[in-house]
């Protein structure tokens, strides 16, 4: 029996090598990833830019230090993060859920300089920004929450993509301090917000005076063909929280703050042992400049398109929806479809379903066109015989 804690309902597989795009079990079995551990492995595997980098870092001997002293990777990161997102200071951390989390502290502390005794924050229905107190509550998934009761406060939920239920909530309630979305909703079924929406919360949010909160932790990185997906929208947010991909694999978060929430943590309101230390740094830099200097985003956006064009022209019934931008791809189902996950690796391909009947793909940036079609090549015999066997259930 594992000593391992049994949080998760994990697949009957484990892999020990990678390169690009491949992964390789115990027993040698070869299988082609779409989905990067979930958004992270944004430079594949065993690049060699990031495996000589890390190396050199670890050779140093110096993969941690303290926040108590200056930590010259984590300056040269935080000025690439800013540099790609338009904002100002940094805060890094270890996850996508401590990212959220200062993010949702940041607004609070924002709320409490402007005179509001109890801030709240407008979150989405089917969001997810993680699992710590705070960012469960922050999360539209009662799945998530059940059994964790007492929620934290300060939360009002409204529908993604209905702009007159932010409109009402502005008019009604004068505690507001912040709006905080996933501009592409991951865990929720890849559901994608109208660009013309975003800029509308955006206005609400310029002319109420509150912070635009944007969770890219799975969206953002350059996976939708730009860095971030507010800049398909053309604004820029006052707080953006990252994780992920942000260091293709070694842990890390950042919660990023610009525009009004610039200078609203001061020292002493937050705090982190690991955030930021030298080897996560090295990981963040590296990642950063190997997708700008390898044209990342573009691939990400072309391999994304063949495979939702690929799909599409299947017309499988039983499809009810293929959506998603660049890659970040959701294939939607009418019936629940989490056996596909199994059936997929036993065709030697590794992908993911979410909200129980959404196929996920997230496939590491670095995927070829070809390698794209080969996604196809090895999900849409699978996909029409679990669409072919539950038709005749
Ligand atoms: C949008 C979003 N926010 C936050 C999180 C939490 O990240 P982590 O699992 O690193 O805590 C996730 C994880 O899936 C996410 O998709």
């Amino acid at each position: 029996m594992s000593h391992v804690m049994n949080t998760y309902a994990r697949q009957p597989v484990a892999f020990v090598r990678g390169e690009g795009v491949w992964l390789w079990d115990e027993a040698g079995k070869k299988y082609l990833d779409a989905l990067a551990g979930i958004a992270v492995n944004t430079l594949g595997y065993a690049h060699p830019r990031l495996t000589k980098a890390l190396t050199e870092r670890i050779r140093s001997g110096v993969i941690h230090t303290s926040n108590l002293w200056r930590i010259p990777d984590q300056e040269a990161a935080a000025d690439r993060v800013a540099e790609i997102t338009g904002l100002d200071e940094v805060f890094f951390c270890n996850s996508g859920l401590e990212a959220t989390e200062a993010a949702i502290k940041v607004a609070r502390k924002y709320g409490h300089d402007r005179g509001i005794a109890e801030p709240a924050i407008i979150v989405m229905e089917k969001a997810f920004h993680g699992r710590s107190l705070a960012t469960l509550s922050a999360t539209g998934n009662r799945k998530v929450q059940a059994g964790f009761e007492p929620l934290v406060q300060g939360f009002v939920r409204v529908p993604l993509n209905d702009l007159e239920a932010a409109r009402q909530v502005a008019e009604h309630n004068k505690s507001i301090a912040a709006v905080l979305i996933e501009p592409i909703q991951g865990e929720g079924g890849i559901n994608v917000s109208r660009l013309d929406y975003l800029r509308g919360l955006y206005e609400i949010c310029q002319k109420q005076g509150w912070l635009f909160i944007s969770d890219e932790v799975q969206c953002g990185l350059g996976r939708t063909g730009k860095w971030f997906v507010y800049q398909h929208a053309g604004f820029r947010p006052d707080v953006v929280a990252l994780a992920k991909g942000l260091a293709s694999g070694v842990p890390v978060g950042a919660c990023v703050v610009g525009g009004r929430a610039k200078g609203v943590f001061k020292p002493g309101n937050h705090g982190s042992t690991f955030g930021g230390n030298p080897l996560a740094m090295t990981g963040v830099v590296t990642t950063i400049d190997t997708i700008k200097e390898e044209g990342l985003m573009d691939r990400a956006l072309r391999v994304g398109e063949i495979i939702r064009a690929g799909l599409k022209k299947q017309n499988l019934s039983g499809i009810t929806d293929i959506r998603g931008m660049g890659s970040m791809i959701g294939v939607e189902l009418a019936r629940p479809c989490g056996e596909l996950v199994l059936q997929s690796l036993e065709a030697g391909l590794v992908l993911n379903v979410t909200a129980d009947n959404v196929v996920r793909m997230l496939p590491p940036l670095v995927m070829n066109e070809a390698e794209a079609q080969e996604v196809l090549n090895r999900l849409i015999p699978n996909l029409k015989a679990f669409l072919v066997k539950r038709a005749a259930a």
